[in-house]
């Protein structure tokens, strides 16, 4: 990954040459961007006060994959042996060397030592300068700029910036520079994956004339997805160790205004897991987070009630599930906010956020959260499921990797993180696609990636169906109605070495007729999904009414719920749990526990899409699971 490249030799040589010639020589640190629908307005007023903040990179970092590796490898003798929280954030805080680079650079600018702050995680220098200083010390210019829709004015300087050579090596990022508000207030740039019909429109789901006819739940998996169909359709007949209390646990992540209805649990266990009637998750409120929504909207509901009433219902009574509830009503969250919840190391609570992305907290507005920020309280649960995402294209390369290396240390720690491919096929949401100048415009282009699953540390889920008029016992295809998976290569991630025969084999079998300007055919870069599962036709309790929902949203749930199950069974066996599972998956032994969709596409940007192939293919990943070879496969690891 580029931000794994070791370019830190030079650095403590080079630093006392920065002290001689602070001018020297300056390299680009982010590339330029300034997102479509933005305009200049002016440049910025000399004066203006910018409460400028530096990312310092943290230490080892360029290890980090090989450190996972060492304890998620199934070869590995250290396979299992997970991290402690104090191990993570020991090995990465950032070093005294790049503190004082950091430092130094700037009381040589002209930034008076008593305006320089070191944050508390150590992570972030942070100084309030003018536009003047900032411009000076990047080396750039600082534009106003307007969004044509909402008038919105950002400050950034979207030419990109430059750092001396002899201190960029220290440095991940620095804010605020060329990062763009998203359009809206509120959620920002998170984006649910999961459509019902007719959501884009706003429109409420299609309801369900009588869901309660159980006699032919099976014959007619092609039209409504149950939890009896899932059972089925992956080999996950009844949970395996219900016996067995376990410390395990799973996380359902959403983000608000999104919520769940405790009513619409109960009308689904009503019907579909009679036992279950009564249960709900364990609500983790994160930075003021609710489900006291006061809408009647059933877009607001479809999320939360699918991903709880689906992993629930999967697992049954016997783990617990969190549900980790993000952001208040006003300002809502992002996905630095949750991890800054799950991991005081991450959390950059003196002001480390980047304001144009996430959400800070103590919230102003009125009826916003006036707590600080959450840091490092929230319990860290073994599977986090997300169906929430956003386009690559629209976060810069710094922010997107510094969070990427975020879930690898969840990895580290014995968390297993998944997240949906994305509901649009190789566009972006939004239908957006990559214009030869890098901004985002709708209908062609180039491929655009869905982040966070593009990252190389978490699990990708694509999702797939039950072909029309065809049986459960059938083989299934890429998911050809509603929504088409989110599926191919970054932009941003280089292949990591647990792919690269899957990603070899497709590019060299199944050469996609495409133009190297259209995705990064190189075969050097990170593909995805990495897994699937059915996301089509799903049977929902929302605001009282069943409705058919579909999307990556559905598969995630579904397969964060059977490797939870798969936890619970290795904690009967004093086992760690699974972690990081990518490099297991992708290795030869586990072909088999993966049943290999060959079938559909996911068009997008113009285009057919890719095609869904023998073995691995950036639509479907490895294929859906088949959970009770998983199991044994997954027992017989250390
Ligand atoms: C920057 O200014 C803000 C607002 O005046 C203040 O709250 C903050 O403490 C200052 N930060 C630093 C590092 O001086
Ligand atoms: C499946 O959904 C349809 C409505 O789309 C409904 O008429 C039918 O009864 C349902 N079948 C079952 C078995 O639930
Ligand atoms: C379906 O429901 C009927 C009554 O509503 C019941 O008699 C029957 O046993 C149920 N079948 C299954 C497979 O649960
Ligand atoms: C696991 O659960 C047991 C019993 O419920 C409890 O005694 C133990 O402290 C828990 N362990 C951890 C690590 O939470
Ligand atoms: C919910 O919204 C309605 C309509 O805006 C309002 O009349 C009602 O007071 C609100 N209820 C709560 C509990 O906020
Ligand atoms: C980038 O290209 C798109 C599409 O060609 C165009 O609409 C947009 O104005 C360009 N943006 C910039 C900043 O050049
Ligand atoms: C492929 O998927 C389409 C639905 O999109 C279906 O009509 C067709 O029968 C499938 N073919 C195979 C071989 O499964
Ligand atoms: C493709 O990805 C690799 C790995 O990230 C990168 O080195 C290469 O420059 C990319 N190629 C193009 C044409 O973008
Ligand atoms: C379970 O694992 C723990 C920690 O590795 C170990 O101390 C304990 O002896 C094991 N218990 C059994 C029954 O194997």
């Amino acid at each position: 990954m580029a931000f794994l490249i070791k370019l830190l030799l030079a650095a403590a040589v080079g630093w006392s040459a920065v002290s001689a010639t602070p001018l020297a020589a300056r390299v680009f640190h982010d590339d330029p961007r300034v997102p479509s629908g933005y305009k200049v307005l002016r440049r910025a007023a000399p004066h203006t006060i910018l409460p400028f903040r530096i990312g310092l990179r943290q230490s080892n970092i360029e290890d980090i994959e090989e450190y996972l590796l060492d304890v998620s490898h199934p070869e590995s003798p250290n396979y299992g042996k997970h991290w402690s929280a104090a191990q993570v954030a020991e090995t990465f805080r950032p070093s005294q060397e790049s503190v004082e680079s950091v430092h130094s650079w700037l009381v040589e600018s002209g930034i008076d030592v008593s305006r320089i702050r070191l944050s508390a995680s150590g992570a972030w220098v942070q100084a309030n300068v003018t536009i003047v200083e900032a411009e000076r010390l990047l080396e750039t210019e600082y534009y106003i700029y307007e969004h044509e829709e909402t008038a919105g004015k950002h400050i950034a300087c979207g030419q990109g910036y430059t750092l001396p050579a002899a201190v960029a090596p220290h440095v991940d990022i620095v804010l605020p520079t060329i990062h763009f508000d998203a359009k809206r207030r509120g959620r920002r740039s998170m984006k649910r994956s999961g459509s019902g019909p007719g959501n884009a429109a706003g429109s409420s789901g299609r309801p369900v004339a009588d869901a309660n006819a159980n006699t032919s739940e099976l014959a007619n998996c092609d039209k409504n997805i149950t939890l009896a169909c899932l059972r089925v359709l992956y080999n996950f007949p009844e949970f395996p160790t219900h016996a067995v209390s376990s410390n395990r646990t799973i996380g359902i992540v959403e983000y608000t205004p999104q919520a769940y209805t405790p009513e619409d649990l109960d009308m689904f266990f009503k019907t579909y897991s009679p036992s279950q009637v009564g249960e709900r998750p364990n609500e983790v409120d994160i930075d003021g987070g609710t489900i006291h929504v006061n809408s009647t909207s059933t877009g607001l509901f479809g999320e939360s009630n699918l991903d709880l009433q689906y992993a629930m219902g999967i697992l049954g009574r016997s783990q617990d599930v969190i549900l980790y509830q993000n952001g208040d009503l006003v300002e809502g969250s992002s996905f630095d906010n949750f991890l800054d919840a799950l991991d005081g190391s991450f959390c950059t609570f003196e002001g480390g956020d980047d304001p144009s992305q996430d959400s800070i907290y103590p919230d102003p507005a009125p009826g916003g959260f006036k707590g600080p920020e959450n840091c490092g309280q929230a319990p860290l649960a073994h599977v986090i499921s997300t169906s929430y995402g956003t386009n690559e294209a629209s976060l810069t390369p710094a922010y997107a990797q510094r969070q990427c290396a975020e879930y690898a240390k969840l990895g580290l720690m014995g968390t297993t993180v998944l997240y949906s491919s994305g509901d649009e096929g190789v566009s972006g949401h939004g239908e957006l696609c990559i214009a030869p100048n890098g901004t985002e415009v709708a209908g062609t282009g180039a491929f655009n990636p869905t982040f966070p699953g593009v990252c190389p540390f978490v699990t990708s889920v694509g999702a797939t169906q039950v072909n029309p008029g065809a049986s459960v016992h059938d083989p299934e295809s890429s998911c050809q109605q509603v929504i088409f998976p989110g599926g191919g290569f970054s932009n941003v991630f280089a292949l990591p070495s647990y792919q690269k025969t899957a990603v070899e084999t497709y590019l060299t079998k199944f050469p996609p007729p495409y133009s190297p300007t259209q995705f990064n055919s190189t075969g050097k870069s990170r593909g995805f999904p990495d897994i699937s599962a059915n996301g089509a036709n799903y049977i929902v309790a929302v605001l009282g009414e069943f409705e058919h929902v579909f999307g990556t949203s559905c598969a995630t749930p579904v397969s964060a719920a059977f490797f939870a199950a798969i936890n619970d069974a290795r904690a009967a066996q004093n086992k760690s749990s699974l972690g990081f599972i990518n490099p297991t998956i992708y290795s030869s032994k586990f072909k088999d526990a993966f049943n290999d969709i060959t079938n559909g596409t996911n068009p997008g940007c113009g285009t057919e899409g890719f095609a869904a192939q023998p073995g691995w293919d950036p639509l479907t990943g490895l294929g859906t699971p088949n959970v009770e070879k998983l199991l044994q496969l997954f027992l017989e690891l250390p």
